[in-house]
């Protein structure tokens, strides 16, 4: 396994983070060696979700830390949510930020395991909103483009 370096915006030299990635028609060794990868990575990070294109590789792979359980996403899409409710957010990619972000409350996903099997995952709170924000970067989109409006240090102190 190997931590892998996570682009940040202001770096963001190649606009990876603007593109939309690809869908995964075969999960491949290197797919696998990917998953690992982007796993140790977000646990080294101590983030909630890392998605393939913040590492420079634009296919549609997501990790998300469920309480310490990672689920692996391949081809993730949303099939429901339920609610609604602004939080707090932020991005490894974009670090030192925060925002108000208006999400669904509980939402879930249908993704492929590493097996390629079709699964769903139901999440609410937080791993829902990690859903939304980890499948927006595979379209190319960050969460600064939907905040309701970005927070300073202490304003978080008092949300
Ligand atoms: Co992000």
């Amino acid at each position: 396994m190997a931590l892998l370096n996570i682009i940040e915006e202001e770096k963001d030299v190649s606009k990876a983070l603007r593109k939309k990635s690809r869908y995964v028609d075969e999960i491949t060794p290197r797919i696998l060696t990917l998953l690992d990868d982007m796993t140790e990575t977000l646990k080294a990070s101590g983030g909630v979700g890392l998605a393939a294109p913040q590492v420079g590789v634009l296919k549609q792979v997501v990790v998300v830390d469920d309480g310490g359980k990672i689920l692996e996403l391949i081809n993730p899409e949303i099939v429901s949510t339920e609610g609604e409710i602004e939080d707090i957010e932020a991005c490894l990619s974009i670090p030192g930020k925060w925002g108000l972000v208006k999400r669904p409350l509980t939402v879930t996903v249908k993704a492929q395991n590493r097996k390629g099997e079709w699964v769903n995952h139901t999440g609410t709170g937080l791993i829902a909103r990690c859903f939304c924000h980890e499948i927006d970067h595979l379209n190319g989109v960050l969460y600064t483009d939907k905040v309701i409006r970005m927070l300073s240090p202490e304003e978080l102190e008092s949300v």
